[in-house]
């Protein structure tokens, strides 16, 4: 089919790509001039495993294309995929939407023919259907231009997979030919066996909002067990492990540490508590704000702990941070755990080294006044503490005996839970972690 994509941000380049490489023809819509001339050359504006392959074969291929003119997206597509960003609001809870109701304006006044504007954005519920009225009023084509939502729930660091072998696909439609277009257009995931469930606008602008709920609260739940296993000596990766083995509740996403950041689930969750409260039903979504509260509350306490390892006083301590990403395998600092820390304990006096494998621009960009080392040994010269805080695979390969004459004192925080700290206690080091003995 011929499509477009609205916002090549990672959602967007992630979308087109994959569905450039499943055989439609894409024409990818950025409005950043510079964003745009790297996705026509075939690069990727995010670090994204699998992503510049994906891209660059698509673009070769002649099957990705990318604008900035809504009068050729219109012309081009018969369905039109809006992937733009919906972030959280300054000082407030609530989603700032505008970029998708920019996207509606300037597409609707071009649509003259009968064609499928699809939502793929994270929406307050309710969104979806004033857009569908906000279109027919707009589109030459009226009530034939039609909308659907269709959310998206790739992880970061797993972009390409999600998308080309999702766990589901939903589609919120209100018109039958809606569907039949959406599932004559995700055929080729379907018939390899991706479960398909059709519903209206407001179920499908849930479930996304919903589901990363839920994610939050298995992350905030397994932080509060940690606490209680602090003060009563037991472990929470035993507890988490034991809990695992039960279905109902699954191992993943139980891994305790630092806590959840991210472009999604810290201001997804804030953007429905803010609109549980316009739509009345406050006193049913409150417990969010708990989820929110114990996962500040982790960030919070990682500045104290590094503070009494250092002797109680943050002012002219040295301190490495391993870790400035949301997560590994990004380089996303948006609203990281990471780098918040390392920020309130440079504010509080530390002297803080950071280093990232890929983050260290973006972090840069957002928090120049940090200073980013090239590797991870260099951010630990002289430091009085190492605080271990995205887990990237090769902090997990250095060895205490890799720091010797390297730090000042030997006093390791793992905030992921993944360092072995017997073998740190063993080679002579403090070693300490959220939840654990
Ligand atoms: C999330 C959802 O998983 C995805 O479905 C949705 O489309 C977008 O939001 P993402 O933001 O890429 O994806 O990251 P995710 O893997 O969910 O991790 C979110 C945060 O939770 C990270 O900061 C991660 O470190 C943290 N986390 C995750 C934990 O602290 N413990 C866990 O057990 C799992």
């Amino acid at each position: 089919m011929r499509i477009t994509v609205i916002g090549c941000g990672y959602l967007g380049t992630t979308h087109a790509a994959a569905m450039a490489d499943l055989g439609h023809d894409v024409l990818g819509m950025e409005i950043d001039p510079d964003k745009r001339e790297r996705l026509t050359r075939g690069e990727s504006p995010i670090y994204e495993p699998q992503l510049d392959d994906l891209l660059k074969r698509s673009v070769d291929s002649g099957r990705l294309r990318f604008t900035d003119s809504y009068a050729e997206v219109a012309a081009f597509g018969d369905l039109h995929f809006v992937c733009v960003g919906t972030p959280q609001q300054p000082e407030r809870l609530a989603a700032d939407v505008s970029q998708v109701e920019s996207a509606i304006s300037g597409l609707a006044p071009h649509l003259d023919r009968p064609t499928m504007v699809v939502g793929k954005s994270t929406v307050p519920v309710g969104t979806a259907e004033r857009l569908a009225a906000r279109l027919a009023a707009l589109a030459p084509a009226g009530g034939e231009a039609m909308l659907a939502w269709n959310p998206e729930f790739l992880r970061e660091g797993f972009a390409v997979a999600d998308t080309l072998s999702p766990d589901r696909i939903v589609i919120g439609v209100e018109d039958s030919r809606a569907e039949k277009q959406l599932r004559d257009f995700y055929a080729a995931l379907t018939d390899a066996g991706t479960p398909l469930v059709v519903t209206d606008y407001a179920t499908a602008e849930l479930v996304k909002v919903a589901a990363n709920a839920f994610l939050a609260t298995k992350i905030s739940f397994i932080n509060a067990m940690a606490e209680m296993c602090e003060a009563t000596g037991a472990d929470v990766v035993d507890l988490a492990d034991a809990l695992g083995h039960d279905a109902r509740i699954g191992r993943r996403f139980l891994n305790a540490g630092i806590g959840f950041g991210g472009g999604c689930l810290p201001k997804d969750i804030r953007a429905f508590i803010h609109r549980a409260g316009e739509l009345g039903v406050e006193d049913a979504m409150s417990f969010l704000r708990h989820i929110d509260d114990v996962n500040q509350r982790q960030r919070d306490r990682v500045v104290h702990i590094a503070a009494a390892m250092v002797g109680g006083k943050l002012a002219g301590s040295r301190v490495a941070v391993w870790g400035a990403a949301f997560k590994p395998d990004s380089d996303d600092v948006r609203d990281s755990p990471a780098l918040w820390v390392a920020g309130q304990l440079q504010l509080n006096g530390a002297r803080v080294r950071v280093h990232d494998p890929r983050a260290n621009q973006t972090a840069g960009a957002r928090f120049p006044t940090l200073s980013y080392t090239d590797s991870a040994i260099e951010a630990c010269r002289d430091a009085d503490l190492v605080l271990h805080l995205t887990e990237w695979p090769e902090f997990r390969r250095i060895a205490p005996a890799d720091l010797d004459g390297v730090v000042a004192r030997p006093q390791i925080f793992d905030g992921r839970n993944v360092l072995d700290l017997d073998a740190w206690r063993s080679a002579g080091w403090t070693a300490r972690a959220l939840g654990r003995r």
